[in-house]
């Protein structure tokens, strides 16, 4: 963790945005929550969490007592209560009558299809619980989950909150030992995969991955179910392996749902820490399906008689935890779910998306949105994307020129933007506009939820100044919070809570601007000190995207014997542009950071660069381009969607 400090020089420069877009008179008096909400939660805080979880929530046995703080910082919420995450997202819609109401209209890659109702889907899940059972799998068991975007993710998921089974999803994108070392941390005991997927129109495996993951005994694994999705071959392991129809086919489609305590573990989501091995984050039931389900109504305005609503994000991260399955479920709400990439088989495959489904409500994040940019506006121009009435961005911080280009090509200049700050330790939303309450700014997630505790503080743990800056953290316990690291207590409390007395350290750093709204600057470990000034990279990354004829930068601090750190960037140029003859870009875009945030800021080095690494789930690796402007052979890429970029930049460099 970086022991750098955050004071006030960088923020002064920031960009002074000016732009505010207040919700129309109609969408605030429309909407699900209004203004009154902020009041009600500070009032009672705890209370008016307690009023939610009963709001949004079938109890099978209500709770006696909403938060016991009593041993923090290891929260329990809702205590004595009991409850089914399966049956809130499912059987209690279909009892109230709602069974024929789509619950994922599913498109494949290739173009198959598939409309999937609330009855249908319970009655999936029903099955998989029964098989599940069937093979041994117990209340409390953990379940390695290693699937594509299909359906089958949702149904194994819901399948295992059913009976209390702990499921532990792997994007498929992680290699076999990465899946390895999941399926160990967590002693899974099934593993649910498919033979494959498709990429960009090619059939991509899966299963060999599991087989490889599985090679070397003293694992937990006793069997491994195995949808077929893309018909490859597969190897098979007699007694282990068993195919997903075959069991389903076998399972009864009866299951009756238990309400389970309101505190046993939901799932565990593995993710990056700054070092060494990853972290089993642990979500619980009662906690975590209230915040999903409050944010997914509050912050996205969700509508579930008539919207139709599209998280873009992967099961394999949180976002399609919280916000593809159980949010939008426990909601009852209508959902695109998509397999492939946005560019397969062209460009517009995700507006056409939109435009054949009527897509109310899209969830996505800023990289796509910068991709979608560097592809040009024509593309999604050629779409009808009039059904667009809110938009929500996510995973880092969105810079004011995506976000217009958002509001104005993808949302017809009308659809407010809600830009969610939240991480997989936080479950669920945290920071966000509220579309109907809030007058939007273009760049700035702004305000805590209602009910939530959040606050950026100095080196010291004392809150700044508006027009200040300093590091994220939550000074209360909120219901979706982490419990815990699986295994690793310990780390949890070093990790988050033992940088600031009693509060949550999430990790970031964020500034207040004049008005008290919050901006997030990234990583505090990507915070650059050059020659005793603060300064962001996001904030630089997002001077440089602001010249036209930038599509996409990344900027990292490299040692610098005078300076302490210098700003080395790296860029991606747009493809229509026309550099003027005699024009050097390295140093016109130097000037341009000048001019936007001060000189302090220029870049030492920009260099031109074909890509970016980034990592499956789109974020840009800055360790790896840190080694590069260091000089250092870059290390370990294997995370990388792309491993070959770093080579291309190492030799572009070498030229
Ligand atoms: C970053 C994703 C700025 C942040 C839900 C956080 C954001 C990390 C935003 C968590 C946002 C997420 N603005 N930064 N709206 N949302 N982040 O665990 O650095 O994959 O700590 O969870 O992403 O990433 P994670």
């Amino acid at each position: 963790m970086s022991q750098q400090t955050v004071n006030g020089d960088a923020f002064e420069n920031l960009l002074h945005e000016e732009r505010r877009f207040p919700p129309t008179p109609e969408f605030a008096a429309a909407a699900n929550v209004h203004e009154d909400i902020y009041a009600t939660a500070a009032e009672d805080r705890v209370g008016f969490w307690a009023e939610q979880a009963r709001k949004y929530l079938t109890w099978s046995k209500d709770f006696d007592q909403a938060l016991d703080w009593s041993e923090a910082p290891f929260a329990k919420w809702f205590v004595g209560g009991e409850v089914n995450a399966a049956y809130n997202a499912l059987d209690r819609h279909v009892e109230a009558g709602l069974g024929d109401r789509v619950a994922i209209y599913f498109e494949g890659e290739p173009g198959d299809t598939e409309t999937i109702t609330y009855a249908d889907l319970t009655e999936r899940v029903k099955k998989a619980a029964n098989a599940f059972e069937s093979l041994g799998v117990r209340k409390g068991d953990r379940v390695a989950v290693y699937l594509p975007m299909i359906p089958e993710a949702v149904v194994t998921m819901l399948a295992c909150a059913r009976i209390g089974a702990v499921h532990s999803v792997v994007f498929g994108g992680f290699s076999a030992d990465a899946l390895r070392s999941r399926i160990d941390d967590a002693e899974a005991k099934l593993v649910v995969t498919a033979d494959g997927t498709y990429r960009r129109g090619k059939p991509s495996s899966l299963k060999p991955a599991v087989d490889d993951a599985l090679a070397e005994p003293g694992h937990t694994v006793e069997h491994v179910v195995v949808v077929r999705r893309n018909g490859q071959d597969v190897a098979w392991t007699q007694g282990r392996d068993l195919h997903w129809h075959e069991v389903m086919e076998a399972a009864s489609a009866e299951h009756t749902a238990v309400g389970h305590d309101s505190e046993h573990p939901l799932y565990i989501l593995y993710t990056s820490g700054t070092t060494g091995k990853p972290k089993g984050i642990l979500h619980t039931t009662g906690g975590y399906l209230t915040q999903c389900a409050f944010t997914h109504s509050a912050v996205f305005d969700l509508k579930p008689e008539t919207d139709v609503y599209w998280c873009t994000a992967d099961i394999g991260w949180v976002t399609g935890h919280s916000y593809v399955v159980y949010g939008p479920l426990v909601n009852g709400a209508t959902q695109v779910m998509y397999e492939g990439t946005p560019d397969s088989p062209h460009q517009g495959r995700w507006w056409e998306l939109v435009e054949k489904y009527k897509v109310s409500v899209l969830y996505t994040a800023p990289t796509a949105i910068r991709t979608m940019m560097k592809w040009g506006r024509d593309i999604p121009d050629k779409y009808d994307l009039s059904s667009i009435r809110v938009l929500g961005s996510v995973g880092e911080p969105i810079n004011p020129e995506a976000w217009m280009w958002y509001r104005e090509v993808i949302g017809g200049g009308k659809a407010p933007i809600v830009d969610t700050w939240w991480q997989t330790e936080t479950g669920a939303i945290m920071v966000a506009p509220l579309p109907g309450v809030t007058a939007t700014k273009p760049g700035s997630a702004q305000v805590p939820l209602p009910g939530i505790a959040v606050d950026v503080v100095d080196e010291n743990g004392k809150p700044v100044p508006n027009g200040h800056g300093g590091f994220l953290v939550v000074r209360e316990p909120w219901p979706s919070m982490l419990r815990t690291i699986w295994g690793d207590p310990e780390r949890f409390k070093d990790t988050y809570w033992s940088r600031f007395e009693g509060v949550y350290f999430a990790g970031d750093g964020a500034k207040k601007d004049d008005d008290g709204d919050i901006w997030l600057l990234g990583r505090v470990d990507d915070v650059m000190n050059v020659s005793g000034h603060r300064l962001s990279t996001t904030e630089i990354e997002s001077a440089l995207v602001s010249h036209e004829w930038v599509a996409e930068a990344a900027v990292v601090g490299a040692v610098d014997e005078t300076t302490g750190q210098a700003v080395v960037a790296f860029v991606i140029l747009r493809g229509e542009v026309e550099i003027p003859e005699g024009d050097d870009p390295s140093a016109v875009l130097r000037a341009h950071v000048g001019k936007e945030i001060g000189p302090i800021a220029k870049p030492k080095h920009i260099l031109v660069v074909p890509e970016l690494p980034k990592t499956r789930s789109g974020k840009i690796m800055r360790r790896l381009l840190k080694d590069v402007a260091e000089g250092r052979d870059p290390g370990d890429a294997t995370t990388l969607a792309d491993p070959s970029v770093m080579q291309q930049i190492a030799a572009d460099l070498r030229k």
